[in-house]
């Protein structure tokens, strides 16, 4: 098939501070690596406070969104986009439900988290959020926009 006849899209993911404090970088990307997807950005930052709040912005109502904050600015997070016919959806499958007590073995927070408050990746839940998170956490500069040769023997 055609790579360039799928229709591709991109979405923002990252490992919060309690994954890369864990050690699980390199557990977590090569399940994106492994399916399949493509890496066309990726970073380590600390974010400010109010980096994690426009982050967070729907959800400035919730109980826990203060907490919520505090916890992604405490340490460093791996922001990256990731490339691929579905990603959005099927990112969010890998990553497995939002409270680990009820992700899936196989699926990411399944397999490495136990509590809601410490589950350790973050994924986009749309198209539209895809976009925004994008935009928020990446200049379009740092965007690669490169050819993988396994693209021919994946799609
Ligand atoms: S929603 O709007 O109910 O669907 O929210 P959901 O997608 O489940 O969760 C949105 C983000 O809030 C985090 N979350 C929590 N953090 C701390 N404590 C509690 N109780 C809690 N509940 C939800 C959840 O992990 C989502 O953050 P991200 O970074 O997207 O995982």
């Amino acid at each position: 098939q055609e790579a360039n006849a799928i229709q591709m899209e991109r979405t923002f993911i990252a490992i919060k501070p309690d994954g890369v404090q864990r050690g699980l970088i390199s557990e977590i990307i090569a399940r994106f690596e492994c399916k399949g997807f493509k890496l066309v950005a990726i970073k380590l930052v600390v974010p400010s406070k109010s980096f994690a709040q426009k982050h967070y912005h729907d959800l400035k109502e919730r109980p826990f969104f203060n907490g919520l904050c505090n916890f992604l600015s405490s340490g460093p997070v791996l922001a990256m986009v990731w490339e691929g016919e579905g990603v959005i959806r099927y990112g969010r499958k890998l990553i497995g439900a939002t409270d680990p007590s009820k992700s899936e073995p196989g699926t990411i927070r399944g397999d490495l988290a136990i509590v809601v408050g410490r589950n350790i990746i973050h994924g986009s839940d749309g198209p539209e959020t895809a976009k925004d998170e994008i935009s928020l956490w990446f200049k379009p500069e740092e965007l690669s926009n490169y050819t993988s040769n396994q693209e021919k023997w994946v799609y």
